[in-house]
């Protein structure tokens, strides 16, 4: 597969990459290699990785615990203070192996630690191969509130194998798949459709769906890398789907939700405000609902929730003088950006979903 060129880096696709990487290694002679894993990559993908990778320089493992939990301040600083001990300089290079957590927070801890060191993200989930590695974001929640300190900051290179996935559970592929379907229904009616009408995705079909969306997403990010406009588009789904995701996040009697299942939720939402606000068709609108809620299944939201989700949606980043800002759409594929929407609105998309 052709690798694609971003901003000032590539993302390079399966065996091919590995050369790439290795060949940057020549060229650039880190004085040390640090790769970020979590217990779970440093388990089923450490392995696959290091068999790949041809060099002398020295190479450090820095393991972290899994999941979203860990995305914060407390674990960047643990982690700057271990690439203090191990000796990492200016020239050491920060590889980052992992899903959205590993790739958002690595890059985010390269970028700062003294004033900025290169970093590559390798990601292993669907939902960090299609969305987070690439597109120049990194950061780490605040409390419960998604991503909310950070900086854009671009890697040398991004690394796409699909070998990684097989290492991923069915609930997480679900998960990256959300994304792959807002791809579609923004930019690409054949994303959506050809995850609607197939059962059975095997591998070949999947690689060409991340390619796609990874084409999609980068040709956004080229034109909008700081999200002034054009770039808030990829947050079709996510106004609401974050709330959602930090609500169950924090609240004790909930099962926490993977951010596809809260994007999906979203996505159901947002396709209803598009219906009401901007003629979304009717028919079209039933084949969003249908087609996530057989993906996701139902998240179980009750009336009593729906206030303080509305209250989550305050601190949205998109959010301007106060407002809530959504992105929505007139048709498949023509979204609008900056939709204000009146609160009862937002929460008969919820009475929507729910019923
Ligand atoms: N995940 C949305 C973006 O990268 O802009």
């Amino acid at each position: 597969m052709k690798s694609i060129k971003s901003n000032d880096y590539y993302i390079h696709f399966n065996s091919d990459s590995y050369q790439e990487l290795n060949s940057y290694l020549v060229n650039n002679k880190p004085s040390k290699i640090f790769v970020l894993v979590d217990s779970n990559t440093n388990t089923y993908c450490y392995a696959i990785f290091i068999e790949q990778l041809e060099t002398n320089v020295e190479i450090e493992v820095i393991e972290i615990e899994p999941g979203e939990i860990h995305k914060n301040i407390e674990t960047c600083a643990g982690i700057w203070n271990v690439l203090t001990e191990l000796g990492a300089d200016r020239s050491s290079l920060l590889i980052n192996l992992g899903g959205g957590v590993i790739t958002d927070m690595g890059g985010f801890i390269a970028s700062t630690y003294k004033r900025g060191i290169s970093f590559i993200n390798i990601p292993t989930t669907l939902l960090s191969m299609v969305d987070a590695s690439v597109g120049g974001k990194t950061g780490v929640d605040l409390g419960v509130l998604k991503n909310q300190v950070g900086v854009f900051s671009y890697p040398e290179m991004v690394l796409i194998d699909s070998q990684y996935l097989q290492t991923v559970s069915e609930r997480e592929m679900r998960s990256g798949m959300a994304e792959i379907l807002k791809y579609g229904l923004t930019k690409n009616i054949k994303l959506w459709v050809e995850i609607r009408d197939n059962n059975e995705l095997n591998f070949s079909d999947l690689d060409d769906l991340i390619y796609e969306s990874i084409n999609i997403k980068n040709t956004i990010v080229l034109e909008d890398p700081k999200e002034k406009g054009l770039r808030k588009v990829l947050n079709f789904g996510h106004t609401l789907g974050h709330a959602i995701e930090s609500y169950y996040l924090e609240n004790e009697t909930k099962n926490s939700l993977t951010h596809g299942e809260a994007i999906a939720v979203g996505m159901v939402c947002a396709a209803y405000i598009s219906h009401v606000l901007f003629g979304f068709d009717k028919e079209k609108l039933t084949d969003v609902k249908n087609v996530l809620l057989s993906i996701y299944g139902k998240v179980d939201i009750d009336n009593s929730d729906y206030n303080a989700i509305l209250e989550l949606l305050k601190h949205d980043k998109k959010n301007a003088n106060g407002e809530v800002l959504f992105v929505l759409l007139s048709d498949y594929e023509k979204f609008k950006l900056n939709c204000k929407v009146p609160e009862n609105v937002i929460k008969d998309s919820l009475n929507y979903y729910c019923n």
